[in-house]
C-alpha cells in the first residue's frame, strides 16, 4: 500500500536499498555465494517506508517477506545487481548498498552440468565483478546520499575510513566481526558509523531494526544539511 506516503520526514524521498546475496553461476546448478541473509537490508527498506520514503529494495536470493509498500526487484548475479542499480539511480535520493555483492565470480560458467565422470577435478578460475558502489561514483545525481557497508575482521575503523573515501561515501556502516553478535545470520548487529567529517559513532549491539533507524537518521540529517 501507499498508505504513509506524503507524510514523514522522507516523504517526497526515493530510497534504493541493495540487500542479500549474490550468485555467480558455475554451471546451470552451482553457484558461489555468501551467508548474507538479506536482513539488514530488508530491515532498512522497511524504515524507510515507514517514513514516508518511495522505496525500492533490488534484492539478491533471500526468503525473508517484501517490506509493506516496498517495490522489489529481485535480481541474483553481481552484473544483475549493478545493471539494476543503474536503472534506479537517476530518480534516487539515496542509495544504501546492503548487498553482499561477490567480489569475483567463475570466469566461464559451464553451458551443461560439470559431470564428474568427465574425470579429473574441475578448476574453477574467477576474475573479479564490477564494484557497484564504485561504478556509480560518476554518474550519482545531484545530493544523493551514498551509504555503504563493510564487514571487518581486523582494523575496522582504519579499513573502514579507507572504504569511505575510496567509494566517496556520506556514510560508511562497519560490522566489527570482532564482537560476538554481529555480522551474518543474526538478528542483532554491532556497528560503527562513519562520516568523512564527523567522529566515529560504535554503537552497542541492538537490533537490525534498530540500526536501520539510526542510519536512516544519520541520512535524514544529511539531506536536510544540504542546499535544496
Ligand atoms: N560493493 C559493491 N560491489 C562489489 C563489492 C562490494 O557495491 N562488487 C559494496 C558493498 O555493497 C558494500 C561496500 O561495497 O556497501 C563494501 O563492501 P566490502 O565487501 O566490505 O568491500 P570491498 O570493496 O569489496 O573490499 P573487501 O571485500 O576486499 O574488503
Ligand atoms: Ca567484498
Amino acid at each position: 500500500g501507499r498508505a504513509l506516503e506524503g507524510r514523514g520526514a522522507l516523504a517526497g524521498r526515493v530510497v534504493v536499498v541493495t540487500a542479500g546475496p549474490t550468485r555467480e553461476p558455475i554451471d546451470p546448478v552451482r553457484f558461489i555465494g555468501n551467508r548474507s541473509s538479506g536482513r539488514m537490508g530488508y530491515e532498512i527498506a522497511a524504515a524507510a517506508w515507514r517514513r514516508g520514503a518511495q522505496t525500492i529494495l533490488i534484492a539478491g536470493p533471500s526468503h525473508l517477506p517484501v517490506p509493506e509498500g516496498v517495490e522489489l526487484r529481485r535480481v541474483e548475479t553481481a552484473e544483475q545487481m549493478r545493471a539494476a542499480v543503474a536503472e534506479a539511480l537517476p530518480a534516487a535520493d539515496t542509495l544504501v548498498m546492503s548487498a553482499a555483492v561477490a567480489d569475483f565470480r567463475p570466469a566461464n560458467a559451464a553451458t551443461d552440468k560439470i559431470k564428474k565422470e568427465a574425470g579429473g577435478v574441475p578448476q574453477i578460475v574467477l576474475e573479479p565483478t564490477a564494484d557497484v558502489l564504485r561504478a556509480t561514483r560518476d554518474v550519482r545525481p545531484a545530493g544523493c546520499v551514498v551509504v555503504g557497508f563493510a564487514l571487518e575482521t581486523a582494523d575496522v575503523v582504519e579499513n573502514g575510513r579507507r572504504k569511505l573515501h575510496g567509494k566517496g561515501l556520506d556514510l560508511l556502516v562497519v560490522n566489527d566481526a570482532t564482537e560476538p553478535g554481529a555480522g551474518f545470520e543474526v538478528e542483532t548487529n554491532r556497528v560503527v558509523l562513519l562520516q568523512p567529517d564527523l567522529p566515529d559513532e560504535a554503537l552497542p549491539l541492538m537490533s537490525k531494526a534498530e540500526v536501520a533507524d539510526r542510519i536512516l537518521d544519520r541520512v535524514e540529517s544529511i539531506l536536510t544539511a544540504e542546499p535544496g
